[in-house]
């Protein structure tokens, strides 16, 4: 059976040129890039050489780049930073982060050090940006505002030039989790008033495990890993270099063909939320009212005593989607992100998420077995 992969907002397959790019540091070139001969300065090369190019297409400087193991780990970091490093003794962040944001938030929340409030939403999901105004007027406290870019789930997209400003006026600490942008939309932080962002390679054809932390250069933080001082000395550990270069590879991808991935994704969407609209009565959208990511496509389908197992049937039948998050464990504990939207739950939640490898045939297979299956 061929299967249909229609769930790139979890992860995407490695584009096979970044693979190409990859593999001469898996075996000829595999010196250590600490050491000083040759084998190790070949390495040390390509590693500035993939921070100055991850650097030139964000729009920041080379040393604002930090290599990490991916979005989890550079969020943490940029909260964990905020607090101890930068004095932030309030956090405001949104119901509908991902994890990776919000457990953390709730960690260092629970641990009396600091307090955390949420930001009001509308009912697609979007910030509402008088009510983070107040919030920052109204405290006294250093705050942190960490706010995704663009959501996972819904696809909703958050106004960053906006909130850098207003963290700009209130003098608070900005995080952007741009784990679903960076690879997808052009993001120039030399525009943005933001201190942290976080990128994960496995979301644009890049390898799984690589990551970035945008640190501003106008902040410091200190090492949570310490050890061989690698990563100007924020993360020791020996440079995983395979990934780095894969990870630079793939942005580079992304953005050269930025404009024509966008449209042709963007159209794949566009004929899925139409065919589905033709074939299923009652099929409808989340954020239907706002500009979403053009990756993602949130349907909800009338609960009938079939559509509540359709995610299983649809994998039964080939086609891989998913409900909320696809990044915990697979277990079925309903979306911290719809629940937050308030809509009740008389509706069945499927999210397809599109990339350069997908067709408008795969779309129409998979809605003439939604039909059936519904
Ligand atoms: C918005 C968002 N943030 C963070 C993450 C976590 O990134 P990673 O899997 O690279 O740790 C994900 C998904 O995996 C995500 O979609």
């Amino acid at each position: 059976m061929n299967r249909i992969y229609f769930d790139n907002a979890a992860t995407t397959p490695l584009d096979p040129e970044v693979l190409a790019t990859m593999l001469p540091y898996m075996q000829a070139q595999f010196g250590n890039p600490s050491s000083i001969y040759s084998y190790g300065r070949e390495t040390r090369l390509a590693i500035e050489n993939a921070r100055k190019t991850v650097a030139k297409i964000l729009g920041c400087k080379p040393g604002e780049i930090f290599f990490t193991s991916g979005g989890t780990e550079s969020n943490n970091t940029a909260i964990a930073a905020s607090i101890r490093d930068l004095g932030c003794t309030h956090i405001i962040t949104s119901p509908i982060e991902h994890h990776a944001v919000l457990h953390t938030v709730e960690h260092y929340g629970k641990t009396g050090n600091v307090t955390t409030s949420f930001v009001k939403l509308n009912n697609d999901g979007e910030v509402d940006y008088n009510d983070l105004e107040q919030q920052l007027q109204q405290t006294a406290q250093k705050c942190l505002v960490t706010l995704m870019h663009a959501n996972n789930e819904i696809g909703v997209l958050l106004d960053i030039k906006r909130v850098g400003e207003l963290c700009k006026k209130y003098d608070a600490i900005f995080h952007s989790d741009c784990v679903q942008t960076v690879g997808h939309y052009l993001i120039n932080l030399s525009e943005l008033h933001v201190h942290f962002i976080s990128a994960a390679g496995h979301k644009f054809h890049g390898p799984k495990g690589t990551g970035i932390l945008y640190v501003n250069e106008s902040i410091r933080i200190k090492p949570f890993i310490f050890g061989g001082g690698q990563e100007r000395n924020l993360r020791a550990g020996t440079e995983n270099v395979y990934g780095i270069v894969g990870f630079a590879k793939a942005l580079e991808i992304a953005t050269a063909n930025q404009a024509i991935d966008k449209e042709y994704i963007g159209n794949l969407k566009i004929y899925m939320r139409a065919k589905l609209e033709k074939a299923i009565p009652g099929v409808s959208f989340h954020c239907s009212n706002v500009e979403t990511l053009y990756t993602v496509l949130s349907a909800c389908f009338p609960k009938t005593s079939r559509s509540e197992f359709l995610l299983m049937s649809l994998d039964i039948n080939g086609i891989c989607a998913s409900g909320g998050s696809a990044c915990s464990s697979g277990a079925d504990q309903g979306s911290h992100v719809i629940q937050a939207l308030n809509k009740g739950d008389d509706f069945v939640t499927v999210r397809f998420s599109f990339s350069k490898y997908n067709t408008t045939d795969e779309i129409d297979a998979a809605v003439h077995k939604l039909k059936d299956l519904i």
